[in-house]
């Protein structure tokens, strides 16, 4: 049990070459690797191949080396597939040899093979998968080791945490009390809660060590690697298997969010392979914390051995954070967190409540004093989606929330509003309910209890027979205010759990003091008002908890989604004691996967889905979206909401012209004029006839009619990789379609150009005319189509290249492009779709940043905030052309509420100076972006204009091969941290920025940091 460092062997490089090539007929070239008692010696050979020379400490006994061959040859044995050395033999036929050193002291050799990966430590992210593999190994090492048995395995080692009592005769070494009392505390659980258990553990051999340095994951860069396998079976011991997975939970905890997290991914690995049992669950966060002890006490120590080893105490640190952490979690809280993994219900006396209660309703007094089947109530929707709550800031600020409550029972006559069980709200959207996930982004949305509205002052009834628990005033802002909660022991204590009521009157806690005994429907409160309840309506906040974790006082009355099972196992339904009609609560809303499934059975298959893990939206309200359970996401990539998802001023013109009239265009109104004379305003002479249309593609279609009316041709030049509309002309007419997958190839009547791309095109930035050389080919290539006896009626082109790939044109091209078709007697048709109304920063129309008046302008998508818009701006030559005698008629085109729409959008980009916004915090974000290129070869390129941003990601900048993979990779991070972008380009490696104009300079600065953290993952590297 000697820690001291000591005698560690001192072979040069030279010596170690010389042994590997003598003893064990090895030749290849020795570096050295890290240990810290022995000397361990990578050999490479000319082949790639390698092996690991191992020089035991002079200390080192024959039978511990030996312990550890059979192990490893054991395991070679009984589970061939897990990744570990193997053994090899010297050329004499042993598997242990004895050289001596250069300090004259005889020293114990083996050879292994070099196992391929990575270390976990050298691994990020640790994805939940990950931990989850994590476990699996460690499970399948024990099963492995089941039956192996040495005749040293008994050994006595301070690192087995069956001995973990020793470090109590260490305590004086830690000079800080407190952390003297995290130590102490572990021994004292050691002692009470793991010790008496020790005997019931099953025991066995155990590796003993599973640290992140020795835990290997699979070679390569994928996001889904997984642990391989394990080196350094220097520890092993007999000790319980339980021990082995607290090591391996330790370190897969250290440096986490929430590191109870972490382990619950490893343990739930675990399970799978080899299950676990009560006692093993019971003891397992002791263990841990065991760990952490003998760690920062090995420590200790060691660098009282040698002192002025930095590197020793600060690799504690971790250590000691850790411990302080789960110096605060409690035992039950763990338990918990620990069955819910295994699959079991996660607070094991829940179901006696649930069960005793069902069965014992007639026995329940009302807890506000009538009976809620025949009192006037309102079954509030307080969900992230609820229709009755039109816009976040009501529900994020509690004012405006109480006001809104009030107004909802007002509007329902009602006595009594009941805020629901397990719902998900935006309320708690705040700083306050933040909840630090390992994973994701997230709050503590989802409610718990039962809230009762009522007038300040009604009284509360106790339901049951009961002792007060404890009472406290949570007094902070937005907290429970005066608490009580009961204690309940029915069925002669053999049921017993607990209710909260929180938002009380101050004086409601003057008569109650713990171990009071309460009668059943005895008054023992009445609900506060908003200045003393935390600063809520007036209601009653009622929770069923089945162990109160050992808390006083209070209880979280709302959960993370991502622990949203283990909450509601705790919490059973407050509805078992309140009594709402069952027929008046509706049932829990469909998760994303049901809706997925319906999904696949009723729609189109070919309707996609972003994301490796769909989000279900619930709601939208300016640069931000919130799905089903109240998770918020910046939106960096919907141009549609272009004002902002939900703007009030918006929603409100559609539905006020809604409420008064909607109608086609043969009827004489106002508005289509006055938006017309609008629209028109914001464009160059002689650009002054506009068509209403409902989408993109609608306008993209009426643009080819009204060019082929005018000009009398046909054909149309198109660029590589564009995309213009869903119809069957518009497909025919966009490379990005009928090139791809199902594609058929362009028809006779269309003809492709070049996309003028100056990253990865044949001309680059560096070239001056590059936009004139790429022009030239619409040239040329329009010369072709007339020399094959075809005539062009229109160029068609995006201002700015969205699905081609965020692509800023070059200067000139579209001067050139225009003057050509012109010249063919075709027109030039800007499609504005994407990047239209201001997006670009320094003009209203992505056309004008290149000096041109095009003949026809189409609009779409973000012209009417997401109402379906779309419109045709032309010449009056042009609109004379089309009027041939055909009526042109849209339904919906121009009707009031469309046009009421379109006008209110306008007046928002106007007022809220959203175009000048675009390019100030587009250039803040694209210098950001830019920066990225110094630190990341694989950003190849950033480009774009105002808050229409590209970010083009490359595996080799010189060969500029496409990181695909990479950029899914990326996406699908930023979606589980709360960013949304999306990819694009014909190679599908470009990050599509184009959020909706509100995005503020501190959303670029949220999404560039992200950004670097992701970039720096693994399966983000090139
Ligand atoms: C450049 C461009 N034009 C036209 C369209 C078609 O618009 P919509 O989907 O509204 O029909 C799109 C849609 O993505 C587009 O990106």
């Amino acid at each position: 049990m000697d820690v001291v460092v000591q005698h560690a062997p001192r072979f040069n490089r030279a010596e170690a070459e010389g042994l590997a090539q003598r003893e064990f007929q090895v030749v290849g070239r020795a570096d050295v690797l890290p240990s810290e008692r022995d000397q361990n010696f990578r050999l490479t050979i000319a082949d790639g191949s390698a092996f690991v020379l191992k020089i035991a400490n002079a200390t080192e006994q024959p039978e511990t080396l030996d312990f550890q061959n059979a192990a490893l040859a054991h395991l070679a044995e009984r589970r061939p597939a897990l990744a570990v050395p193997r053994v090899c033999r010297s050329a004499s036929g042993r598997t242990v040899i004895r050289a001596l050193g250069p300090d004259g002291r005889e020293h114990l050799v083996r050879m292994l093979t070099w196992v391929p990966g990575v270390v976990l430590a050298a691994v990020k992210p640790h994805t939940r998968e990950l931990l989850a593999s994590l476990g699996r190994r460690v499970g399948e090492t024990n099963r492995a080791f089941e039956g192996f048995t040495h005749p040293v395995m008994r050994r006595a080692l301070r690192w087995d945490l069956l001995r973990t009592p020793w470090i109590a005769n260490e305590l004086g070494r830690f000079a800080d009390a407190r952390r003297r009392a995290f130590v102490e505390r572990v021994l004292s659980r050691f002692e009470h809660d793991v010790a008496p258990r020790i005997d019931g553990l099953r025991q066995q051999v155990v590796h003993n060590d599973w640290n992140d340095y020795n835990v290997l994951v699979s070679p390569g860069r994928t996001a889904d690697r997984e642990v391989s396998g394990i080196v350094d079976f220097g520890d092993m011991v007999w000790s319980p298997i339980v021990a082995d997975l607290a090591v391996a939970c330790t370190y897969g905890m250290l440096g986490k969010p929430d590191p109870l997290g972490a382990a619950a991914a490893i343990v739930q690995g675990f399970h799978e392979t080899l299950p676990l049992d009560d006692d093993e669950r019971e003891v397992l966060l002791d263990l841990i914390r065991a760990r952490l002890a003998v760690s920062v006490t090995m420590a200790a120590c060691q660098s009282a051995a040698a002192p002025g080893n930095d590197y020793l105490l600060i690799t504690q640190e971790q250590a000691w954070l850790l411990l302080e952490r789960l110096d605060a979690v409690d035992p039950s809280w763990a338990r918990c967190v620990f069955r819910h993994a295994c699959g079991l219900p996660p607070c094991p006396t829940s179901a006696g409540v649930t069960g005793w209660l069902s069965k014992n309703l007639a026995g329940i007094a009302p807890v506000m004093g009538c009976d809620l089947r025949n009192t006037p109530i309102v079954v509030l929707d307080l969900s992230v989606g609820s229709l009755d709550i039109p816009c976040p800031e009501i529900v994020q600020e509690l004012p405006a929330f109480c006001a809104h409550v009030d107004r909802l029972m007002a509007r329902d006559g009602a006595r009594i509003g009941i805020g629901r069980y397990d719902e998900p709200r935006l309320v708690y959207v705040t700083e306050l309910f933040r909840h630090a996930d390992n994973w994701h982004d997230e709050n503590r949305t989802v409610h718990l209890g039962i809230d009762l509205f009522c007038e300040a002052g009604a009284p509360v009834y106790a339901p049951l027979e009961g002792t007060v628990h404890s009472v406290a005033n949570n007094a902070a802002a937005g907290d429970y205010g005066p608490t009580i909660v009961l204690e309940h022991a029915v069925e002669n204590g053999a049921v017993r759990f607990f209710t909260l009521y929180g938002h009380l009157s101050v004086e409601s806690l003057d008569a109650m003091a713990p171990g009071r005994r309460v009668a059943r429907g005895e008054r023992i409160a009445r609900l506060g008002r908003p200045a003393e309840n935390g600063g809520w309506p007036p209601h009653l906040h009622f929770q069923i908890v089945g162990d109160m974790l050992g808390r006083v006082g209070e209880f979280p009355g709302v959960a993370a989604p991502s622990e949203r099972d283990i909450w509601l196992s705790l919490c059973p339904d407050a509805n078992l004691i309140v009594g709402v009609p069952g027929d008046r609560i509706q049932p829990r809303p469909p998760d994303p996967a049901a809706i997925m499934a319906r999904r696949r059975l009723r729609l189109g298959p070919n309707l996609s889905v972003s994301y490796t893990r769909p989000i279900a939206m619930a709601r939208g309200y300016r640069q931000y979206l919130f799905d089903v359970d109240g998770r918020r996401y910046l939106d960096a990539v919907n141009n549609v909401p272009h004002v902002g998802h939900s703007h009030p001023r918006v929603v409100d013109a559609a539905a006020r012209q809604m409420a008064v009239l909607n109608t086609n265009t043969r009827y004489l109104h106002e508005s289509v004029v006055a938006y017309a004379d609008r629209l028109c305003a914001l464009m160059p002479r002689p650009l002054s006839v506009c068509y209403l249309v409902c989408s993109g593609s609608e306008a993209n279609e009426l643009a080819l009619r009204l060019a082929r009316a005018y000009s009398g041709h046909r054909d149309i030049v198109v660029l590589e990789g564009a995309y213009h509309g869903n119809t069957t002309s518009l497909v025919e007419i966009s490379p990005y379609k009928f090139d791809g997958p199902g594609g058929a190839g362009a028809a006779p009547h269309v003809h492709k150009v070049t996309m003028p791309d100056v990253f990865r095109g044949p001309h680059r930035a560096s070239d001056a005319w590059a936009g004139a050389r790429y022009g030239q080919e619409v040239v040329r290539t329009i010369g072709r189509v007339e020399a094959a006896g075809r005539n062009v009626a229109a160029f068609i082109c995006e201002s700015l290249l969205g699905c081609g790939g965020q692509i800023v044109l070059p200067d000139g091209y579209l001067e050139t492009a225009y003057a050509a078709v012109r010249a063919a007697g075709g027109v030039a048709i800007a499609d504005e779709v994407q990047v239209g109304f201001g997006r670009v920063g320094t003009h209203v129309w992505g056309f004008e940043t290149q000096g041109v008046t095009p003949d026809i302008v189409t609009l779409g998508k973000p012209i009417g905030n997401g109402y379906p818009l779309g419109a045709v701006i032309t010449r009056p030559e042009i609109a004379d052309a089309f009027d041939n005698g055909m009526e042109y008629f849209n339904t919906f085109g121009g009707t009031q509420a469309a046009c009421a729409v379109g006008m209110a959008v306008l007046d928002v980009m106007r007022d809220e100076r959203l175009q000048a916004h675009a390019l100030e915090v587009g250039a803040r974000m694209k210098r950001g972006l830019s920066s990225l290129m110094d630190d990341f070869p694989i950003v190849g390129d950033v480009r774009g204009l105002g808050l229409f941003l590209g970010v083009e990601l490359v595996r080799h900048r010189e060969s500029l091969e496409p990181a695909a993979a990479q950029a899914g990779y990326v996406i699908n991070r930023l979606r589980d941290r709360g960013v949304l972008v999306s990819t694009d380009g014909p190679l599908h490696n470009v990050l599509k920025i184009k959020p909706p104009m509100p995005f503020s300079a501190e959303n670029a600065d949220r999404l560039l940091s992200l950004l670097r953290e992701i970039l720096a993952e693994d399966a983000a590297q090139p």
